[in-house]
């Protein structure tokens, strides 16, 4: 039920560099890291570009929103300097480069379809038909390691990607996994059930893996809480300490 990497850098390279750079999935790399979790959202003018936030302030200078703004304006922003000036000018980059570089270093990528309030089902939709269109022979040769898995905090993000590419494999982002967890993943379609481990307990885990989930963490950065929640039949989860809980954690 889970043909993934067990540990996943979280954001490209977690803490060691600029989150959702190419420069994250180089840190990740060196890390040993052949698996990345990352967050796509849409331009203004349609395009999905690696970003969490949709506003900047944070990760880019300035004032303004993603959705306001065209991706090639986007791609010209430094993503890098807030973390440190040695990654000056890192740019924010389209979802396209970052497949580019993934598919060329053999990373897996877990996609977390992040869309900006009221663009769900076209960030779905997108995200879905991209991700699909440049994995087609990996989809063809049907070995589940080598395509993405797409997820989302968005049911109706979700829902579109499912429409759009239903052979896609898809995770559902729960932050508390609520009663009717199973109702909602059975409607998307979900073969996997992403949560932050922050609330979960041995009985839900159990329960969501009796119900032949997969069942992943965000975001643990603690190796004994890793070893802990392991321990309880999670699969696997995403870490922003890649120096401290590497790909062979166990
Ligand atoms: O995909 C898991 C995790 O990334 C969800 O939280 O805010 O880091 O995107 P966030
Ligand atoms: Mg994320």
């Amino acid at each position: 039920m889970w043909p993934y990497p067990k540990i996943v850098a979280h954001r490209g390279g977690g803490t060691l560099a600029p989150e959702n750079t190419i420069a994250g999935l180089r840190a990740g790399l060196a890390y040993g890291f052949r698996a990345v979790e990352f967050d796509v959202m849409l331009s203004r003018d349609g395009i999905g570009m690696v970003m969490h936030d949709p506003d900047f302030g944070r990760t880019v200078a300035g004032q303004g929103s993603v959705p306001e703004t065209d991706a090639i304006a986007l791609a010209g922003m430094d993503a890098g300097s807030w973390f440190g000036p040695q990654f000056a000018g890192e740019p924010v980059p389209f979802f396209t480069q970052f497949i580019d570089y993934c598919k060329q270093q053999r990373i897996w990528m877990n996609v977390e379809i992040k869309p900006a309030d009221g663009f769900e089902a076209a960030t779905g939709d997108w995200v879905a038909k991209v991700t699909r269109d440049s994995f087609q022979a990996e989809i063809a040769a049907g070995d589940p390691a080598a395509i993405p898995l797409l997820s989302s905090f968005s049911f109706a993000a979700l829902a579109a990607a499912r429409d759009a590419a239903p052979e896609l494999p898809r995770a559902y982002l729960l932050d508390k996994i609520p009663a009717d967890w199973q109702q909602q993943a059975r409607e998307l379609g979900a073969v996997a059930i992403h949560t932050n481990q922050k609330h979960l307990t041995p009985e839900l885990a159990a329960q969501i893996k009796a119900a032949g989930y997969g069942l992943f963490c965000y975001t643990i950065n603690d190796p004994a809480r890793g070893r802990e929640i392991l321990s309880w039949g999670v699969d696997g989860f995403c870490t922003d300490r890649i120096d401290l809980i590497g790909p062979g954690f166990a």
